[in-house]
């Protein structure tokens, strides 16, 4: 299943191309993206919705071209509820942010956010007084439902908003969304949902889910990096504050004053990243050329692969349950006595596998449980072949065997 797409990516064209395992870092970009962004460099240099000439002009258009594109792959009702950002926490922090908030509103996260999703909620606590409230996963990393409804509970009419990932990009577990949104919205709050490990690999229907916002992140759905984007709901943008002010966030200025422009152009201060907004249209249309059911199935056939020659090695243990099809594409190891620092760079240079080791910007988790090392991480997309994600796996129970 998608060996033909490979052709489509110049890195893995290659004479012996390294396994790639680090998609939930960033994904490859085929040439379809790579080739808008040099075009626009190389014949239509010019900055979109400002100036009228045929440089200026041909961008507005790209970007309305790629804004639309992304309405109908989220099933937005409107396209002017998608802005680009120019990442995933830039979209968080818009939220966080840009909402109203009053001293003791409850914000509920799981613990198992990565900073993006966890940070800005900490300054509002701080500096606004807001009470964020963490709802503990299962012993196994599964979330914990009735944790959650427990929370909604107590907080009453405190609850404000409900913040968390679709997929955590520490072990590729998914949220319950749609019995999030139930319980949530009988408590009258917002549901945020952390896109950026779930839109690259299934299809997300922003309507059917019932969420307000959604925070996307473009480079690691094959499009440039420096792009992400945001979702909300037209009522909620239309009362929300932008992060930042500036040329397009407002409609008129005199001395005196200034008239907020309406979404998505009040969000998107300052010139933008042209480039980047090409290359998305061009992402997004090679996204839509795939069937998002077949890729996380793949994602997931890859997953077990690795996650049994792994699963009964001493030393080491998968984080998460042990189904791989819980876990997506993400396999995130622990070990007993190893670094994962080392083995990354072991096996980059012994079997050109290129695999994410560290705490994954998920520090609150790891120091929660006293893991200090962080753990070794592989992320496979569609394009990865059970080759890789074997050689993978087989190398690592080797180095285990010698150095744990
Ligand atoms: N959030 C990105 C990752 O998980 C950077 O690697």
């Amino acid at each position: 299943m998608f060996e033909k797409n490979r052709e489509d990516f110049p890195t893995l064209r290659e004479e012996s191309p390294p396994a790639y395992l680090d998609n939930a870092c960033m994904t490859l970009r085929p040439d379809t993206v790579v080739n808008a962004i040099k075009d626009y460099y190389e014949l239509n240099p010019g900055c979109g919705g400002r100036s009228v000439h045929r440089y200026a002009t041909k961008v507005t258009r790209h970007m309305s071209i790629a804004r639309n594109k992304l309405a109908e792959l989220f099933n937005a009702p409107s396209v002017d509820e998608v802005i680009f950002t120019k990442n995933a926490t830039h979209s968080l922090n818009q939220v966080a942010k840009g909402l109203q908030w009053e001293k003791g509103d409850v914000i509920l996260t799981t613990d198992r956010e990565h900073n993006s999703n966890l940070v800005p909620w900490l300054q509002l606590e701080q500096e606004q007084g807001v009470d964020h409230q963490i709802v503990a996963s299962h012993a196994d990393n599964t979330f914990d439902l009735e944790a959650f409804e427990h929370a909604c509970a107590n907080a009453g009419k405190r609850l404000k908003m409900v913040s968390m990932s679709h997929v955590g990009n520490l072990d590729g577990i998914h949220l319950p969304v749609k019995e999030v949104v139930k319980i949530a919205k009988d408590h009258g709050a917002m549901v945020c949902l952390d896109g950026a490990q779930s839109t690259p690999h299934m299809k997300v229907d922003v309507q059917d889910l019932g969420i307000d916002f959604m925070a996307f992140s473009i480079h690691k759905m094959m499009g440039p990096s420096g792009m992400g984007g945001l979702w909300g709901r037209m009522d909620l943008l239309e009362n929300m504050r932008s992060i930042t002010s500036g040329g397009s966030t407002v409609d008129h200025s005199t001395y005196e004053g200034y008239t907020w422009s309406k979404p998505p152009a009040r969000f998107e201060g300052g010139l933008g990243h042209y480039a980047g907004i090409v290359g998305t249209e061009a992402a997004i249309t090679y996204m839509q050329s795939l069937n998002l059911d077949a890729v996380h199935e793949k994602e997931v056939a890859l997953n077990r692969t690795m996650s049994n020659i792994l699963k009964d090695v001493n030393g080491l243990s998968i984080i998460g349950p042990e189904k791989a099809e819980l876990r997506s594409g993400i396999c995130s190891i622990l070990f007993d006595n190893l670094d994962p620092h080392d083995l990354a760079v072991l096996l980059d240079d012994a079997a050109d596998v290129l695999v994410r080791s560290g705490m994954h910007c998920v520090h609150s988790w790891f120091h929660n449980k006293g893991l200090q090392n962080g753990s070794l991480r592989a992320s496979a997309y569609f394009y990865n072949t059970q080759e890789e994600v074997k050689r993978f796996a087989e190398t690592l129970v080797e180095a285990v065997e010698a150095l744990g």
